[in-house]
Parts: structure tokens; C-alpha cells; sequence
């Protein structure tokens, strides 16, 4: 890849006319045109245009970056990364969304770096690289599963991108996984090398919080977006039809059952009639931070922050990583 430094003004002048190119992982392409499989669900809210057009409903009419603070979240996640101190020539984003956030990181650099979406969402990625296209050269974007496809994304990222770079994963993509943390973080820690950063985001919860007053156990506070949103999937998921799932929304069932490799986290699990459709797991922070040091090395901790909002009893922790 060429010097991003030099090629502000190509980038600027050219990215609304040049075209999108996207590597497609063809499992996922099957998975668009067929069933999903048994033992994957969350990802079921993002697929197709369906999926994606509901997330961006959701987010663009300000209830999920309202319910959880997000300005404060964006915050504490561009204070933790500080991108322009960092010397990297890529940003690698696993699971952009909208690319809102993002585009708030990169914006806040004097000369255009890098960026690479991955996504499972056609319709997410293409967002987000409409969105940053103006501020950043964007070789490509991938249509990948970074839990059981990581082995594609990988091949692709070797080949194109030059290092330093730095991987993001923030929205607490890491505590909705249906595969648990560990293999994810092995195969990053494995992909990354020395100089690379690794930023993560996540969920945490405080030591008064109970499940049964979180904010999304608590159904009443689930807005027609975000009903939609969850209906879809498990539309998408069992076949059954979404208006028959949002007219039978009482029977989603959201129960405490904790899966998860990180000591003494949260979950909260969402199914339908027997199917599973989404966990969010919150975490404890200082346990997260411990299992990090022990599991995650020779990654250096550069920078963490976390943040309780007292009426929620949750709040958003992030971590910024070198591979030393
Ligand atoms: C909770 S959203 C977070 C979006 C964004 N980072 C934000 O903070 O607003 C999770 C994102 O990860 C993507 N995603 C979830 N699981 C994925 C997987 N296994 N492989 C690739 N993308 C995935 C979703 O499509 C979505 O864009």
C-alpha cells in the first residue's frame, strides 16, 4: 500500500467517484442466501439488508446511542486511544455498525490513514465506508464472520495491509460474540504484530448492579426500533414472521445464564421459543483487565478507563493494547 501521508489530496478529490471494492468471505455469501447456522445467532440481527437496515434505524434515530450515553462512551473511547499519538498506517475496524464512531476517531487526524471495515452486514459495511470514504483511503472492506471465519480475514489483511496497524472492536461487539472471547482474542493475539495496537470497548457493570433492573431485562424499556431490531433477527433466524414476532414479543424470553471466558462477567440472554437470539455479557473490570494480563501477552496495557453511571449501574470500559 502506498504512503497514506502522501495521498491526502488523491483521497479528498477522488473517493466519491471511485468504486467500492469488497472481499466476500463465500460462507458468508451462503449464509445470505440460505440458512444461518445452528450454533451462530447474534449475528442473525445484522444479516442482509434486513439486519442492517434495522441496526441503522436503531441508531440513527438516536435510541441506542441515547439509552447508553454514547457521547460520554465516544469520549472515554477517543481519550484511551489518543490516535493521533499512535504511529500506525491502518485502522482495522471489526464491526464498524454505522461507522459513527469511527468516523469521530479518524476525524480527529491532520493526514488520512488507512481504514478497513470487516463486517457481516453488507449493508454496515458499505455505511461505513460511504461514511469515511471523504476522510480515508479505503482499500477495501470485508464481508467476513470474525469468529469462524477469522482464517479469511486474515489471509486478506496479510496480503494488503502494512504494519503498524491497529485493530478496533468497540459497541461491546466483544461481550454479544456467541463463540466466548477467547478464541477471537487467541487469533488476534496470534494476527498481530510487534508495534500493532489492539483497542477494545466494552460493557461493564458495578458491584450494586442486578440483573433484574438492567436497562434491557427491564422490557418495558424496549422501544418499537429496538423491538424491530431484535424482531427481525429472530425472524431471520427461524423463519417465522416478524410481524407474528413483535405481536408475540412477551413470549421473548431474556434469562441470566453465564457464558463467558473472563472471570466473574455478566450475561444476559435473549431466546425465542427455545431460540437463542442474542447474549450481552457486562464485565467486571478489574477482572477484565486481569484475565487480559494473563492471557494476552506480550501485549503491553498502554491505556484503560472505565465509567458507572450511577442510575444504570453499568457503564463502558476501554483498553488500548500494544503487542510488544
Ligand atoms: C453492537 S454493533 C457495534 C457497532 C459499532 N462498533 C458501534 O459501536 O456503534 C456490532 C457490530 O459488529 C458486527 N458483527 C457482529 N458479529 C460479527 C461477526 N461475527 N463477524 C463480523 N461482524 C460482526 C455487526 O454487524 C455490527 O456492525
Amino acid at each position: 500500500m502506498a504512503n497514506p501521508k502522501v495521498m491526502k489530496s488523491n483521497i479528498i478529490e477522488k473517493q466519491s467517484t471511485t468504486s467500492i471494492t469488497l472481499e466476500v468471505d463465500p460462507e458468508i455469501a451462503n449464509w445470505m442466501v440460505g440458512e444461518i447456522p445452528a450454533n451462530r445467532s447474534q449475528c442473525s440481527l445484522y444479516l442482509d439488508s434486513g439486519g442492517g437496515k434495522a441496526w441503522l434505524s436503531l441508531v440513527d434515530a438516536g435510541v441506542y446511542k441515547t439509552n447508553t450515553s454514547y457521547n460520554k462512551i465516544e469520549e472515554l473511547i477517543i481519550e484511551t486511544l489518543k490516535i493521533e499519538t499512535l504511529d500506525v498506517n491502518a485502522f482495522i475496524s471489526f464491526g464498524p455498525g454505522d461507522g459513527g464512531t469511527d468516523y469521530k476517531i479518524l476525524s480527529s487526524l491532520l493526514e488520512p490513514i488507512h481504514y478497513i471495515p470487516i463486517d457481516i452486514s453488507n449493508v454496515l459495511l458499505l455505511r461505513s465506508i460511504l461514511k469515511l470514504r471523504d476522510i480515508a483511503h479505503i482499500p477495501f472492506g470485508i464481508l467476513g464472520d470474525f469468529e469462524e471465519g477469522f482464517s479469511f480475514i486474515r489471509n486478506k489483511l496479510e496480503k494488503e495491509v502494512n504494519a503498524p496497524i491497529i485493530v478496533s472492536m468497540i459497541g461491546n461487539t466483544l461481550g454479544n460474540l456467541d463463540i466466548n472471547e477467547n478464541p477471537l482474542l487467541a487469533n488476534l493475539a496470534g494476527f498481530l504484530k510487534k508495534g500493532d495496537y489492539l483497542v477494545l470497548h466494552v460493557s461493564v457493570y458495578s458491584q450494586s448492579w442486578e440483573f433484574k433492573s438492567d436497562y434491557w431485562v427491564q422490557k418495558e424499556n424496549h422501544t418499537s426500533k429496538m423491538r424491530q431490531w431484535i424482531a427481525q433477527g429472530i425472524s431471520r433466524k427461524t423463519n417465522k414472521e416478524m410481524e407474528e414476532v413483535l405481536r408475540n414479543y412477551a413470549e421473548l424470553e431474556i434469562t441470566e445464564r453465564i457464558h463467558s471466558d473472563i472471570p466473574n462477567s455478566r450475561s444476559i440472554n435473549f431466546s425465542y421459543r427455545g431460540d437463542k437470539i442474542l447474549s450481552i455479557r457486562r464485565y467486571d473490570w478489574a477482572s477484565f483487565i486481569g484475565w487480559i494480563k494473563q492471557n494476552m501477552d506480550p501485549f503491553e496495557i498502554i491505556r484503560e478507563g472505565y465509567f458507572i453511571e450511577g442510575d444504570r449501574e453499568t457503564g463502558s470500559a476501554c483498553i488500548l493494547l500494544k503487542r510488544s
